[in-house]
């Protein structure tokens, strides 16, 4: 549960990391009485933030967790929509599922939903998606763009675009997306994708984007089927990552494209889409439940669709599969 109280002592020690704040002001800019100042102060040290104290000066900040609790992720956020309601829990069987839960019940535009470790997450076709405790992102976001349900998979790749982009931003690597919804840091998937929907037959109600990036994971965290083809931030970077930083990142990136989507259209989404694509004029196996097309990626549809063209020169639309470089 979001506390408004903790959210602004929070945002007033954060503003002035470097003065001390009385109890009194404490009390005034959150509205309540001195000594549940206190108390929420001791709350947001059970959260790992570190607060001094000093008599007759009063409260400052000195350290923060590396959470993605509600409180954490509200600092310095510069969105306006995405993530200004946080459903945050520390152990989940899945957000993806909360997140359906919230939507169906009338959660607003831009719910992020969030856990420090999910015990039953979901990957694309319903395969498992490992996500220990305290290492990477696991998120869901909802959005409720006034759209036909059809848009729903471009949203896949526009949040594939935010992600590589925040990424980029945060680290300092270069990820590169493998068709429809992975991204790769050296050829191994260090993000999934999985994009569901709720919908009426001619729009959409809500769009549940769910993102799992593996931030500061070492080898030993993957099982051993993994341990070949997955990699995390860290790794490649060859230091600890800030998961706190990566959230915020990814929801001003998101934001910002979600408002260029609605106000320009799909195609210079694609165009950034297809700069970051690994696949792109390369010849892959796309592997479908019909069987297997080999040919030369040629790019992505204005539907998000991919375009493969095999060896006597036809253009196949390929919807769902897995792709094999
Ligand atoms: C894939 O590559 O198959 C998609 C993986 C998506 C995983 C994320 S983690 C947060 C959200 N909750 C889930 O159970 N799955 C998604």
């Amino acid at each position: 549960m979001q506390s408004v109280i903790r959210e602004k002592l929070l945002s007033a020690l954060s503003d002035s990391p470097d003065d001390f704040l009385s109890g009194q002001a404490l009390a005034d800019i959150a509205g309540c009485s001195r000594a549940a100042v206190w108390k929420h102060i001791e709350e947001l040290r059970k959260e790992g933030f570190v607060l001094e104290a000093v008599r007759k000066k009063g409260y400052r900040i000195i350290g923060s967790p590396d959470s993605v609790t509600a409180n954490k992720l509200k600092i310095g956020l510069k969105t306006k929509t995405l993530g200004q309601y946080i459903h945050y829990e520390e152990t989940v069987g899945s957000t993806q599922k909360v997140a359906h839960e919230l939507a169906a019940n009338g959660a607003p535009e831009g719910t992020l939903v969030i856990a420090d470790e999910q015990t039953d997450g979901r990957g694309r076709l319903m395969r498992e998606w490992h996500s220990s405790k305290g290492t990477g992102v696991w998120m869901s976001l909802i959005l409720k763009p006034l759209l036909p349900p059809q848009k729903a998979p471009q949203f896949t790749l526009i949040a594939a675009v935010a992600v590589v982009q925040a990424i980029q931003e945060t680290t300092g690597l270069e990820p590169q997306i493998k068709w429809p919804n992975d991204i790769l840091i050296n050829g191994k998937k260090a993000t999934g994708i999985l994009t569901e929907l709720q919908a009426e037959p001619d729009k959409i109600s809500s769009i549940i984007i769910g993102i799992g990036m593996n931030v500061n994971q070492t080898q030993e965290h993957f099982p051993d089927e993994l341990q070949s083809i997955a990699t995390s931030y860290g790794m490649v970077a060859g230091r600890s990552l800030s998961r706190s930083d990566i959230v915020q990142k990814v929801l001003e990136r998101m934001e910002a494209l979600y408002e260029l989507y609605m106000a320009k259209g799909f195609t210079p989404i694609k165009l950034m889409w297809e700069s970051y694509a690994v696949s792109i004029g390369k010849r892959i196996t796309a592997r479908t439940i019909n069987g297997s097309i080999e040919g030369y990626a040629r790019g992505i549809t204005e539907e998000g669709v991919l375009q493969i063209e095999d060896d006597t020169g036809q253009l196949h639309h390929i919807y769902s599969a897995d792709i094999e470089l």
